[in-house]
């Protein structure tokens, strides 16, 4: 199945390639991105390549994953966005994840709130989702704006990785 590129004012969404493996060890080696993911950076490129062939993978199975999001005038990568079958975060369920991860130099400039909007846009127009959710430590202030900030409902708590995380949760408006 092929993965559909999307675009923003700013931004291109695109699928994300082998090629991206210097970019993505760029952000996931930086301590900083990892704070509130666990605090286990990568220390090596293999492990990013591992990570990219990770996301093909879902892209084969699920004809869905993240996309890289690449600035439209200068080309940059910044980072990553986008919705995931996500079927390990939550024990009891599987469901849509909308998430976004970015190199610490494009943080605080509205990117992941514009690359979020443009991925629920299309999960629940073009995929006709039923349900979108997304999940963040209690503590991450970022990341709890913007699942408020483009519309989603907290709908409780739960544990994982022994630490307090909030519970979003949006319904397709269009169904
Ligand atoms: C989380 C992350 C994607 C945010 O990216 P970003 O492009 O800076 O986010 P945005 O600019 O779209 O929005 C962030 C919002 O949080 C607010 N915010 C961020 N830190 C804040 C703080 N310490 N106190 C109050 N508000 C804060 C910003 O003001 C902004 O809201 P606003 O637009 O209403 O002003 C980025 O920090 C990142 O990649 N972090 C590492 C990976 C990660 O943690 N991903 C999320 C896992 S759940």
């Amino acid at each position: 199945m092929n993965i559909t590129q999307l675009e923003t004012k700013r931004l291109i969404l695109r699928p994300i390639t082998e090629a991206d493996a210097q970019d993505f060890f760029e952000l996931d080696s930086n301590p900083e991105v990892h704070k509130f993911l666990g605090n286990n950076p990568v220390k090596t490129l293999k492990e990013s390549e591992n990570a990219i062939q990770h996301i093909l993978g879902q892209y084969k199975t699920n004809g869905i994953g993240r996309l890289a999001i690449i600035d439209k005038v200068t080309h940059e990568f910044i980072g990553w966005s986008g919705l995931k079958f996500e079927q390990n975060l939550r024990k009891e369920f599987d469901y849509y994840d909308i998430g976004y991860r970015l190199k610490e130099q494009f943080w605080g400039k509205g990117y992941a709130t514009e690359a979020a909007l443009a991925s629920l846009d299309y999960g629940f127009k073009d995929l006709q989702l039923k349900e979108i959710c997304g999940a963040a430590d209690i503590n991450h202030i970022a990341s709890n704006t913007i699942l408020k900030k483009i519309g989603m409902q907290h709908s409780g708590t739960f544990e994982y990785d022994s630490l307090p995380h909030n519970w979003y949760t949006i319904q397709n408006p269009y169904l």
